[in-house]
């Protein structure tokens, strides 16, 4: 086996497994840090502890060739590292900016373990101008190469992404850096570290604008009898448009978009500009859920107190087991606090004791069972077997037959055929 540069990944999460898993495709040595005993003994046996499609596969192969080791702690995981990727979570915190602790955490754990000459690489989601911290701390070239994998794929996002953004005050390190991805073939661009900071967080915003922009055609849509996919196919033949990430749904949400559009507002606010642009997207964020629940509300007779409501898909999108900041929770909770007993289903979550975030929720085995005495369903994730139940069987089980199609998942005249009263999304 040629040996290949020695990389240590810090966080075995959602963006650091996938890259360390990626990194040693492309060749490198690869050691893995993970704290959390529960998931490194789940690594140790070859489990994925969280659902991402494709990561076992890809994992069990460099496991077995040798090029990735999973180990406790950042410490150990540096020596002999000539290049350390900080991959752990900045989640928001209270008043709106990213909480760095855990990055700051991994910085001063590794500060005296690093090799000389090695080279810390921050994959973590920071405000502008975190890398000058983390060099102050550790001592040593700190460059910043943001993430812009999806959950869900994250497999293929990592092996093949767009573009690869290095940035670092010491060219030579960021174009070392920028080599450990060569096998990718991707676009690589360095920058200064802000500069590269700020790509990743306009990357997001951007996407979010998008979104908001597409949930108000919608519901402008509903107003004026337009429907909003023929809309957004009109729109997308536009080469400056296309066609991605303009499906009109529930509203964002996700570990990323609302931290981020809020850390960058925060950013700008702090740097003395109103981003009220930013501030409108998210806003507009909170109206798609509330329209949700309003048509919901509608659909169930005009009051919501005393009935039941089912409610099918929980995570903030499919193929993810992730249910941070997700809409569908969001959606489900208000219908709770507005008096609905909720009934609930998703693929991903078992039926039994409801965890914190679902607390007031009933969680049930099936999406039949979700609805049995219901007199709304929602569809909040777009999960595919949605589109496969039997609809005369949940029509039998409903107190009334009625649904909102939060993803315009469905087919509306099969089941209005069917005896249901449908609401989908900027749509007849
Ligand atoms: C997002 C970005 O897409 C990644 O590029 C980035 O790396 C990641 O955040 C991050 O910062 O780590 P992710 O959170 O996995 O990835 O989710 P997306 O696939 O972007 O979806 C975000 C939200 O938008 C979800 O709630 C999804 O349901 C919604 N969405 C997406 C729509 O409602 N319509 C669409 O057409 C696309």
């Amino acid at each position: 086996m040629t040996p290949g540069v020695r990389v240590a990944v810090v966080g075995a999460g959602y963006v650091g497994l996938p890259t360390a898993a990626a990194l040693a495709t492309f060749g490198h040595d690869v050691v893995c840090a993970e704290r959390d005993e529960a998931r490194l003994a789940a690594l140790a046996s070859g489990r994925v502890p969280f659902l991402e499609d494709g990561l076992g596969g890809l994992l069990a192969q460099v496991v077995a060739s040798g090029k990735l080791r999973f180990v406790r702690g950042a410490a150990e995981a540096v020596r002999g590292a000539e290049f350390v990727f900080v991959c752990v979570g900045t989640p928001e915190g209270d008043d709106g900016a990213a909480d760095l602790s855990f990055v700051e955490e991994v910085a001063a754990e590794i500060a005296g373990e690093l090799e000389p000459g090695a080279i810390v690489v921050n994959k973590s989601t920071v405000p502008v101008g975190t890398a000058a911290e983390l060099e102050r701390i550790t001592g040593t070239t700190v460059v910043s190469n943001p993430e812009f994998l999806r959950e869900g794929t994250a497999v293929g996002d990592s092996l093949h992404p767009d573009r690869v953004v290095v940035g670092a005050d010491d060219r030579r390190a960021a174009r070392r850096v920028g080599e450990l991805f060569s096998e990718t073939g991707a676009p690589l661009i360095v920058t200064d570290t802000v500069t590269a900071e700020t790509i990743k967080y306009a990357s997001n915003a951007f996407l979010a604008m998008k979104l908001s922009f597409v949930n108000a055609l919608a519901a402008l849509c509903e107003l004026i009898g337009a429907d909003v996919r023929d809309v957004v196919l009109g729109l997308g033949y536009d080469r400056r448009i296309g066609f991605d990430f303009l499906r009109p749904g529930p509203g964002w949400g996700g570990s990323c978009f609302p931290k981020d559009t809020a850390a960058l507002v925060r950013i700008a606010e702090d740097a003395g500009y109103d981003f009220a642009l930013l501030r409108a997207a998210i806003a507009a964020n909170h109206e798609a859920h509330a329209r949700v629940v309003r048509k919901v509300e509608e659909l169930a007779g005009g009051e919501l107190a005393g009935r039941t409501v089912g409610v099918w898909g929980l995570t903030f999108k499919a193929g993810t087991d992730d249910r941070r900041s997700s809409p569908a929770v969001a959606i489900a909770r208000r219908l709770v606090e507005l008096g609905a007993t909720v009934r609930a289903y998703d693929p991903t979550v078992p039926p039994g004791p409801s965890p914190q975030d679902l607390s007031g929720t009933v969680l049930c085995a099936d999406a039949y069972d979700a609805c049995r005495g219901a007199s709304a369903v929602a569809l909040l994730t777009e999960w595919e077997e949605f589109r496969g139940l039997d609809f005369v069987k949940v029509h039998d089980v409903m107190a009334s037959a009625a649904l909102v199609d939060a993803r315009n998942l469905l087919d509306p005249a099969a089941l209005r055929r069917t005896g249901f009263t449908y609401a989908g999304v900027g749509r007849p």
